[in-house]
Parts: C-alpha cells; structure tokens; sequence
C-alpha cells in the first residue's frame, strides 16, 4: 500500500490515476430529438466522490446529459453506465440517482420534516428508521429548529436547504443538481455553494451540478466540463480550465480574456514570437505546441495578468503602448480599455490596493502595458 505522507496523496484526482474505475461513464453517448442533435458522440468519466460541474451556454444540452443520467431520456446512441452497470432499461426510480430540478418545489402544506420524509415513507425504509434520518438531514443542512415549519414560512435559502436535504434523504450514490441555485441572489448563492462543498465533502457522495454560471462551476466543483452544441470542449479542473484554456471558446466563456489574432512569426525551444499589428514588436508567448511560421493563432491573455505603467518597463518581454480609452471602477478592482495599434482594445485589470484619492491614469494618457510571456496562452482552435 501507499505509505507517503498524507501531504503528498491527499490530492483528490482519481481522473489522473489509469487505474481508477469511474462511477460513471457516458460511452459515445447521442441523443436525437427528431432530426436535431442535442448529444453528439459524447464521451464522459466521472468519478466517485467528485463534484462535477457541466457548464455551458443555454441549448448546448446540460439538462438533456441529466435527464439521461436520471433516465427520463434514453440515449439514440452509445452507452451510460452507473458502477460498471449499463442503465439501458433501468427506469429512474431503480436508479441509485436523485435530482434535484431548476424549480425544486416544496409541497406547501407539508412540514420541512414532512417534506424531508417523503420520499422515504414511498420507499422501503422501515418507518422506526424514519424520524432518525430526517433529524440526520435536518441537522445536515442546519434546519433542526425549522423542522415543525412550513415552506412559506422560511426564507428561500432555507427552502432551498430543505430540498437538498429531501433529495439526499435515500442517500443516492449520485445528485444530479440542474441550476440549483439559480432562484438565489448573488449574495446567497455565494454562500449556498460553500455549504453545498461542506455537505458534499461530509457525505462523499458524487454531486452532477448544472449551471450557466462559470463562477460557480469553478467554485464547487472537482472538474468543470465546458460543452457547445451537445460536445464536450474540455474537461478539466478548474485552474486547468481557467489558466490553460484549450480553445478561443473556453477561454472567452469562462472569465474576462483579451483575444488577440495573428499569425506565427518564429516558434522555437517552447517560444513563439507572434505577429499582431504592423509597426510594432511581435509578442512572445510560451507554448508546449509546435506552430510554424505563417500559422494563424490567437493569443489569450487575462486582464489581471496585464501590467499598465506610465514609462516602458525596462526589462518586460512584452511591452505594448497605448493609450486609455475607457475606466471602469468597481471598488475593489479597475479595468482600464486601453486602445492599441489597429484599433484593437485590450483591458487591463488592476487591484485597488490602497484607498484611491486620485486615479494612477486617466482617459487619453499614454501608457504602456506589459505581461511575461508564461502569462499568454497561445490558441490554435
Ligand atoms: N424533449 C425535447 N424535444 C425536442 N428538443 C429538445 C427536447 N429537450 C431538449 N431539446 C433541445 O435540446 C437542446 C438542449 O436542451 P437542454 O439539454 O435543455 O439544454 P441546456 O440545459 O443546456 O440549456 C435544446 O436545443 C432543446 O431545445
Ligand atoms: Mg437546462
């Protein structure tokens, strides 16, 4: 067996390891509504324990990988299969599967315990076992004072508690979660998706999260699966996700991204040099890809990860000048529009560090920005 430090295995990512059997696994999966397409030849592990998060803009297919999930879809083509188990013709309340849907409606006139338990009371759980489980879930979610309430009379954040705890209740090996938080303010949401992580963490059990919002996805979740038109376009964690975007639509889906087309001037020993606008210094990028000269790509730089100054840094790999079109200030942070040669727009992020009495730059300075060259992605697709 393993005996390295626990430091050193702690690290939670069966999807690197050969050897590991995922939980579930979606096989060259399609599903056809009359002629449209909605799953096209999706290929998919997820694995035990994870907090999986599918994200992806509204159409592209989220709810219909669910439902496919959950077996209210079957797939036209290809296989799902829940450990190791081929869920053809297994109907969804066979499954070891929960959702919880976008409208997770409470019955009104029951009770939070009541709402809790019933699902139980439908299922074989002998009725002695009943009560115990529903104050283990009440106590889960941290609604025990709340148990003799109805819906109407706590706040949406608690109902939506109440839900969760409802569809944990049988203890599903997977929570299928569609826009859970999606009827939650910003300030709520926030908060809800760190007890969604602890509860999450608590019980082991594997969570499925649909969400259109990408600060979310990368805030629960283990791994984020950014889809377009029914297919995955990556499948990574997400630092992977953010810092090493695959493709121009990853990186513009998720965060703020300056995109910069142009064409391979020099590419060699893990350094591209970039051609972007006439008359001024080809950019220089690392890669682990092999461009030739004359290839066309797309640099992809985050604005925090631009510096803006007054004077050319003397020793910048990088270093474009411009001049500030645009400043928009939110408190904590500053994006500056600073215009660029072929009229291109490139935003700079800056943190507001210390209380500002005059701003560093105004409209129409000249500046120059620069970044490293690890700090560009370069993007082929
Ligand atoms: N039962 C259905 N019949 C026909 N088209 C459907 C059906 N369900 C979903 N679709 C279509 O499949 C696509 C994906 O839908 P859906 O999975 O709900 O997307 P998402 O959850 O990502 O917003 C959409 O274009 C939708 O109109
Ligand atoms: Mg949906």
């Amino acid at each position: 067996m393993n005996s390295t430090p626990a430091a050193a295995t702690d690290v939670f990512a069966p999807w690197e390891d050969p050897g590991a059997t995922p939980l579930i696994r979606f096989d060259h999966v399609t599903k056809r509504f009359g002629s449209f397409t909605a799953i096209d030849d999706l290929s998919l592990d997820i694995y035990e324990r994870e907090f999986f998060a599918l994200l992806g803009p509204s159409g592209c297919g989220k709810t219909t990988l669910m439902r496919m999930l959950a077996g209210f879809e079957t797939p036209t083509e290809g296989t799902i299969t829940l450990g190791g188990q081929d869920l053809a013709g297994v109907p969804p309340n066979k499954r070891p599967v929960n959702m919880m849907f976008q409208s997770y409606a409470l019955f009104p006139h029951l009770t939070v315990a009541d709402n809790i338990a019933f699902g139980l009371k439908r299922s074989d759980m002998p009725k002695s076992e009943i009560a115990g489980r529903v104050d283990e879930m009440l106590a889960l979610v941290q609604l025990s004072k709340f148990a003799g309430r109805k819906p109407h009379q706590i706040s949406g954040g608690q109902r939506q508690r109440v839900a969760l705890a409802r569809a944990l209740a049988k203890a599903p090996k997977l929570l299928l979660l569609d826009e859970p938080l999606a009827a939650l303010d910003k300030k709520l949401r926030e908060e809800t998706q760190f007890e969604l992580m602890d509860i999450q963490e608590k019980l082991g059990t594997t969570f499925v999260i649909v969400t259109h919002d990408q600060e979310e996805a990368m805030t629960v979740a283990s791994r984020v699966a950014v889809m377009d038109h029914g297919r995955l376009v990556q499948v990574a964690t997400p630092e992977v996700i953010y810092e090493q975007p695959n493709s121009r639509y990853v990186a513009d889906f998720i965060g703020d991204v300056n995109l910069i087309e142009g064409t391979v001037f020099e590419c060699t020993g893990g350094k591209c040099r970039i051609k972007w606008a006439d008359g001024v210094d080809p950019i220089t990028a690392a890669t682990s890809g092999t461009l030739n000269k004359g290839d066309s790509c797309c640099i992809a730089v985050r604005p925090e990860k631009l510096a803006i100054s007054a004077e050319r840094p003397a020793d910048a790999v990088n270093a474009l000048s411009g001049k500030v079109l645009d400043i928009g200030y939110l408190g904590n942070i500053s994006t500056y529009h600073v215009g660029m040669p072929g009229g291109r727009i490139l935003k700079v992020q800056v943190a507001n560090r210390n209380r500002l009495t005059r701003r560093p730059f105004t409209w129409d300075d000249e500046v120059w920005i620069s970044f490293t060259e690890t700090a560009a992605v370069v993007l082929t697709s």
